[in-house]
């Protein structure tokens, strides 16, 4: 007799209905009463548990019933198509060997427990239902992301989570050194810590960003993504910042901004169109106890265009806006996400890409437009998240870019690999960087970066209470 996989009984239960089959599994909920009790079994392989019936004539029937929820058993049966029931098949078990036993204080009894309560208990809320499905899906829209690029000739570039380089130029990075802070550093005459003493040679950080790595790649392959952890030590304390996040950056050569919001557009539409139609049981879970109409929403979300603006049309419609906004409104200043909200979900009511933003609020690398006051920047914003992508068609003239790195401040000597790109056969090119949690947020209509992160390390996350 082969041990089964619950997955491969939902997909295949007629073939084996009046066999004996083998399943190993946790039990996720118990009942009895009288001469008959009732497990619900899980491996985890599939959304839906299967349910298992015992006879009392099983020789352990007690000692099954008084199992703690989560114990493991293995159960041989036979498969019945039950005449009166919910669900299409059941197992009329035979045996039942006790694999391992759960303590009777385990804590995820089954009853619905609040996202909050479950972040408590980063190891376990996996085995819910809700913390399932999120998880199950981040790994489908992983997939579906190499998919799509895959299938459009892409390379995938694995570029360095150890770096020198400030890719945003914001100075939001976690340092990489061997220095003990606790004993006396090597210093420069002037008094600052010495780098040339450290392990690299240099100062080095965690990656923001795999951006100007990956832009070498795409002037040799013309079409590059990478797709990987980065990290901000932003002491933002908002449900959408997380300082370990995923993102993934698709890079492109004999490209303009045009190129690069039509890449972004098609590989949103595709990855959810994946996911509705691998997960419909999950995407049934997340509209009915998360987000109600997400399914519906996302249908459309992929028959429609994308709305494009320009940021200074952006501006124009919220300062005619019939709302009192927190930050104010006014050319020049930053998009904060009550803005971007604004626009997703009350004007346009599905996904924008606002394009063409002052140049002094964003990065050195994005390509100055001939008005000489914006750059060809795009960020596409969709409801309940914000911004979801952030991109643009980057500086290909090396004199407007070393110009751009002397306005801010950027030493343009550490950048010399970068910006010479430019001068060995640089082309126009382009690209954008999509936040891997704000699209798992998207698609499951969950509200907090938290709960949808395996191990979330945000500001304070590794304080252990005692
Ligand atoms: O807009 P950002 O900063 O763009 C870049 O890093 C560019 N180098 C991308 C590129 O052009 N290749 O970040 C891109 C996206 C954002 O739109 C957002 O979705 C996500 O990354 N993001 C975060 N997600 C979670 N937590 C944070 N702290 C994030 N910061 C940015
Ligand atoms: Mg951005």
């Amino acid at each position: 007799m082969k041990k089964m996989e619950i997955k491969q009984l939902f997909t295949s239960y007629k073939d084996y209905v009046g066999k004996e089959i083998e399943i190993h599994g946790w039990i996720k909920k118990s009942r009895e009463s009288k001469n008959i009790g009732f497990l619900e079994i899980n491996d985890g392989t599939f959304f839906s548990n299967v349910q298992v019936v015992v006879e009392s004539s099983v020789n352990n029937f007690k000692e099954v019933f008084s199992l703690g929820i989560y114990s493991a058993v293995k159960v041989k049966g036979i498969l019945v198509e039950p005449e009166s029931a919910k669900q299409d098949f059941e197992i009329q078990a035979s045996e039942i060997e006790i694999l391992s036993e759960s303590d009777k204080d385990y804590p995820l009894q089954n009853k619905r427990h609040t996202f909050e309560f479950l972040r408590t208990m980063p190891s376990l809320r996996m085995r819910t239902n809700a913390f399932n499905a999120v998880f199950r899906v981040r790994s489908e829209l992983a997939y579906a992301i190499h998919k799509f690029f895959n299938e459009r000739g892409f390379v995938y570039i694995h570029t360095p989570i150890i770096t020198a380089s400030d890719a945003e130029g914001a100075g939001e990075m976690f340092r990489v050194t061997t220095f003990n802070p606790d004993k006396e550093t090597p210093r420069t005459e002037d008094g600052h810590v010495d780098y040339t003493k450290d392990f690299f040679g240099a100062m080095s950080n965690l990656t923001v960003s795999g951006q100007l790595e990956v832009e070498g790649f795409a002037m040799a392959y013309s079409k590059v993504y990478t797709f990987g952890p980065t990290f901000r030590a932003e002491h933002s304390n908002t449900p959408r910042h997380a300082a370990e996040f995923w993102m993934i950056e698709p890079e492109i050569a004999f490209a303009t901004l045009p190129d690069v919001m039509d890449l972004a557009e098609d590989m949103v539409k595709y990855i959810i169109r994946h996911v509705l139609d691998k997960l419909p049981e999950e995407m049934k879970l997340f509209d009915s106890f998360v987000e109600k109409g997400i399914i519906e929403k996302l249908n459309k979300l992929v028959e429609s265009d994308f709305k494009r603006l320009t940021y200074t049309e952006a501006i124009e419609i919220l300062e005619k806006a019939d709302k009192k906004f927190e930050y104010p409104v006014s050319w020049g200043l930053d998009l904060q996400t009550e803005h971007e909200r604004y626009l997703t979900e009350e004007v346009f009511h599905g996904p924008v890409f606002v394009t063409d933003y002052p140049k002094d609020i964003k990065s050195f690398y994005m390509k100055l437009n001939d008005d000489k006051k914006t750059v060809a920047a795009m960020d596409m914003l969709v409801p309940g998240v914000g911004e979801l992508i952030g991109g643009s068609e980057r500086e290909n003239d090396i004199e407007k870019l070393l110009k751009q790195m002397e306005d801010k401040n950027i030493k343009s000597e550490d950048y010399k690999w970068y910006s010479d790109l430019r001068r060995y056969g640089g082309v126009s090119h382009g690209g954008y960087g999509l936040g891997f949690e704000r699209m798992v947020m998207y698609m499951t209509g969950m509200k907090n970066i938290r709960d949808v992160l395996p191990y979330p390390r945000t500001v304070n996350s590794m304080k252990i209470d005692k």
